[in-house]
């Protein structure tokens, strides 16, 4: 069985959407963050810190190849995974790609209690959502399906998955 791929915004719940689809459908899931973390032996937020966002990226390509090579996993990418075009090559070569989306209001009412993401710790978190969804668009348009998850319970939306895949 191919990859179930699950892209899209910071916060659009490809994680949590991830994991009930995993168990629903008896496949193993994989958060690519959670990878970079365990062979970096650090937060991503570190990573960001003591090394830069260049080097995350590049750890992530990496991540990106070696889901590649394996099938029947559900996979969280990470918010700025499908920025690079190879990433996004990799990850379709053997996946079905899902892009979750929400409003940036949604997005920002889901992600302003937590520190954890890099990218969003600044001081106006609203616009910088606003900025970086407006200059992924193109990116996250690659999907094969898109999944408005707005008005979905994270069960809605691997429902939705799961009719979208049959
Ligand atoms: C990022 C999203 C994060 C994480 C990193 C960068 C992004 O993942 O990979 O902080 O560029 O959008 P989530 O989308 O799982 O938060």
């Amino acid at each position: 069985m191919k990859n179930i791929i699950l892209v899209g915004f910071m916060g659009t719940g490809k994680t949590a959407v991830g994991r009930v689809l995993a168990k629903r459908l008896g496949l193993r899931f994989v958060d690519m963050d959670d990878i970079i973390e365990e062979r970096e032996g650090m937060k991503i937020s570190e990573i960001f810190d003591k090394k830069g966002e260049g080097y995350f990226r590049h750890a992530e390509s990496k991540v990106a190849r070696d889901i590649a090579l394996q099938s029947g996993l559900v996979v969280a990418a990470g918010g700025g995974a499908v920025i690079d075009e190879e990433n996004v090559r990799n990850l379709k070569s053997n996946g079905i790609m899902f892009c979750l989306v929400a409003t940036p209001e949604t997005i920002f009412g889901r992600t302003k209690g937590h520190s954890h993401r890099p990218l969003l710790n600044v001081s106006d978190p609203k616009e910088k959502i606003a900025e970086l969804m407006a200059k992924r668009a193109e990116y996250y348009a690659r999907a094969d399906y898109r999944v408005d998850t707005g008005n979905l319970s994270v069960d809605g939306v691997a429902e939705r998955i799961m009719e979208l895949i049959k």
